[in-house]
Order: C-alpha cells, then sequence, then structure tokens
C-alpha cells in the first residue's frame, strides 16, 4: 500500500474536522503547499469542484506527476514546482493549507509568512504539523531524525499568530492502536517493523485554522 494512502487513511479524521470548520464549499480556490502525492489536493478538488481552483505546490518536480496522476479529471488541480519559501500565485485565494510541511523546511516561519501573504483578506490558512517525539511505540517516543523541526507542532500555534494570522481554532489528534489495523499498517510502512500488538500512538497532528484579518 502506497504512504499516502495510507496516511491519508490514518490522518484523514484531522483533515475532515478542519474542513469542516471553514464552511469551505464549491467555488473556493485554495492552495496545497507540500502537496506531495495530493491526497489533500485531491480531497479540495472535491469540494470546490470545477468552479474552483486548487494549486498543488511542491518544491519537488516529481510531485507535479503524482499530482496529475492523482488528480484524474480533476482539472481544477494545477501543479506548480516551487518552494514554500518562494510561494508565488496567480491569484489570491480563499485557502493555504500545509499538512507534514513545516517540519521538513529550513525555516516554517518564512513559509507561514508566504501563506499568510497568499489568501485575500479574510480568508484562512490551515497548518496541520506533528509533534513527532510525542507519538509511543510500546511506550517509547517517536524519533524522526530526517526532519528538520520533528516537533514544529508543538510551537504552531505561535508561529502561526507571528505570520499575523488570527487563530480562530486549534487542537491536536493522535490516531492510536494496538494490533492489526491502519495504525500498524502505517507503522510498518514508515519503519518496515511490525509492531506486532505493542500500543501505538502516532505523533499527534496538531491542527491550526486561522483567518487573515480584514483591514
Ligand atoms: C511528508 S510530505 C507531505 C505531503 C502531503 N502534504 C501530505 O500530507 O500527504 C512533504 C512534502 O513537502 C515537500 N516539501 C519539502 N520542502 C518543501 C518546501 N520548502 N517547499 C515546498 N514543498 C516542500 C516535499 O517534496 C514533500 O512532497
Amino acid at each position: 500500500m502506497e504512504l499516502r494512502t495510507l496516511r491519508d487513511d490514518v490522518y484523514r479524521r484531522p483533515l475532515a474536522t478542519a474542513l469542516d470548520r471553514l464552511g469551505i464549499g464549491p467555488g473556493w480556490t485554495c492552495v496545497d503547499v507540500g502537496a506531495g502525492g495530493g491526497d489533500v489536493s485531491v480531497a479540495l478538488a472535491e469540494i470546490v469542484g470545477h468552479e474552483g481552483r486548487v494549486y498543488a505546490v511542491d518544491s519537488d518536480p516529481l510531485a507535479r506527476d503524482e499530482v496529475a496522476q492523482a488528480a484524474g479529471s480533476h482539472s481544477q488541480v494545477l501543479g506548480i514546482t516551487q518552494a514554500g519559501e518562494d510561494l508565488r500565485l496567480p491569484e489570491e485565494v480563499d485557502l493555504a493549507f500545509c499538512r507534514f510541511l513545516l517540519l521538513h523546511v529550513a525555516d516554517p516561519s518564512r513559509v507561514l509568512n508566504r501563506m499568510a501573504s497568499a489568501v485575500r483578506q479574510g480568508g484562512w490558512v490551515v497548518v496541520q504539523e506533528p509533534v513527532t517525539s510525542a507519538g509511543r511505540i510500546a511506550g517509547d517516543p517517536f524519533a524522526m531524525p530526517i526532519a528538520k523541526h520533528p516537533d514544529v507542532g508543538a510551537l504552531l500555534p505561535s508561529l502561526v499568530r507571528a505570520a499575523g494570522l488570527e487563530i480562530i481554532d486549534a487542537w491536536a489528534e493522535a490516531p492510536a492502536g494496538a494490533g492489526p489495523g491502519p495504525v500498524a499498517d502505517y507503522i510498518e510502512f514508515l519503519t518496515e517493523v511490525d509492531p506486532g500488538d505493542d500500543p501505538v500512538i502516532l505523533p499527534p497532528l496538531v491542527t491550526v485554522v486561522a483567518q487573515r484579518p480584514q483591514s
């Protein structure tokens, strides 16, 4: 099973809750920064419909092909190869979104500032990032040595405020399980080790739902 499918499965609930919170609907314009394989971009495209638009931005040029494949007939998804630090779109958007991105970038504040500038006044910024070390396998903390800021989720509310955004809602949510199921499958995919019957608490995903103030 592909990682993006598993991730969509285990972390789908915080995504659905966040999108419900916005009242997003047909015709919205969105950007998904660090879109990767395009799971979130496609979920957004299904909501905004063909009258809307979803810019799927990723610094890795290979992501564009993956997104195009995932998007299929959703021609409202437009793949762009661009770093979040240099985010520039042809129009202001209603929603700027990122998930599992800021832990990998050198300067999360810089990317958040660009996202804040990309939305219209009164528009939305939604950020979902993990607190990796708060996850547990058999009681032991998770580690992610390849990430630059594995615990960036723990700083998210203050980073979002510092970007000049007004926080509307914020929370943390962690999928958990023991024995066979999507959580064990996800761990096995990430680590190539089956956790067996050990209890697993995946890294909590901190969600911040924020708005660009009207000036
Ligand atoms: C862990 S994946 C997350 C994919 C997707 N957001 C999700 O939640 O399934 C991180 C993605 O961020 C991209 N990325 C890393 N640094 C970036 C940057 N500075 N600007 C834009 N994209 C970046 C990577 O290429 C990768 O596709």
